[in-house]
Parts: structure tokens; sequence; C-alpha cells
């Protein structure tokens, strides 16, 4: 897990390994162990996508261009989408592999885009001080979404707050928010 003083481009770069890893790890997995993984994925993939949309790519908007930035928007719908579709058709289902696999081909692309179009223009230009402020909204939400403090009880399970990968997106949303409210 990232520290404190990283910028948020290094800790979004290490999540883009991170996440291209166990997109295919699931495949592989069986049993609880590919139920778990599954989660652990939506889980970063939420904080992840939660921290671009509403810290990375307003500012690619100002510094990259609009065009760039709208073209990464549209990939992560679709990846989201996906993410939806595998969720719906739990670990189990016969297909869930196949798609899977294409997803983590969907993803590896989108990332290099991302990192070669975007994140290497704001890593020149954007102040290394803001980037690094930046990047601890986004250690904010991996504890409250994946640490030992996040509020991922077996209580709050039992009532499938966790459940669908959008619940799981609108607590990253609302970490992030009560991070910037501070
Ligand atoms: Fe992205
Ligand atoms: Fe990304």
């Amino acid at each position: 897990m990232a520290t404190d003083q990283a910028s948020v481009i290094d800790i979004l770069v290490e999540q883009h390994h991170q996440i291209g890893d166990m997109l295919l790890d699931v495949v592989d997995a069986r049993g609880d162990e590919k139920e778990e993984l599954f989660q652990d994925i939506v889980k970063l993939l939420a904080v992840h996508e939660t921290a671009e949309e509403h810290i990375v790519h307003p500012m690619g908007r100002t510094t990259v261009s609009d065009s760039v930035v709208d073209d990464r928007r549209n990939e992560e719908e679709q990846i989201q989408h996906a993410l939806i579709e595998l969720y719906d058709l739990g670990v189990t289902h016969a297909g869930f592999d196949r798609r899977m696999r294409a997803l983590a081909e969907e993803f590896d692309e989108h990332a290099s885009k991302e990192q070669a179009e975007e994140f290497a223009v704001l890593r020149e230009k954007e102040d290394p001080a803001e980037l690094r402020r930046m990047g601890q909204g986004v250690v904010a939400m991996e504890e409250e979404i994946m640490g030992k403090r996040a509020r991922l009880s077996e209580a709050a399970r039992a009532h499938g707050y966790w459940g669908p990968p959008i619940a799981v997106f609108n607590r990253a949303r609302e970490a992030l928010a009560e991070w910037q409210a501070q």
C-alpha cells in the first residue's frame, strides 16, 4: 500500500500493475479464493477509478486536453460496465473466465494509454507537492475501502452494503468527499 508521501501518479501507476495482475489471477483462482479476489478487484478498481475521475482527470482536462480525457472516460465506463456484468454473472458462471480475460486486455490497453498520454504530461507539468497532496486522498480512500479500519464488517457484508460494484464505487466516492472536506 502506498505511503503518505507518494505522488498520486505513482500510486495510480502501481495500482495499474496490481489490478492487471489481479484480473489474471482471478481467472486461475477457484472457489472462495476466486470470490474473494473478485471482491478485492472491485474494491481496488473503485478506489482507482474514483481517484482518476475526481482527482486526476479534472487536472488532465486543464493540463493535457479534453479529448484525451474524454477517450479515457469512455474506456472507464466500458470497464465499469464489464465489471458489473461479471458481478451479475458470478464467478462460477461458465463464461466468467473468458469475459474476465477480455476485461484484463481492455484494462491493460486503457492503462497504457492513460500513462502515456495523460500521466506522463501531468508528471512533467504539475507541481510535485500538489501531486503528493492528492496522493494522500487516494491513501485515505484505500484505508476506508481496503484497510484494516475499512467499514467492511460482517454485518455490513450481510446487509449487502459492499455487494454490487456500484455500492462499492459509491462508498469510494463518499470516502474521497470526506477527505476533501477535511
Ligand atoms: Fe483510468
Ligand atoms: Fe488508471
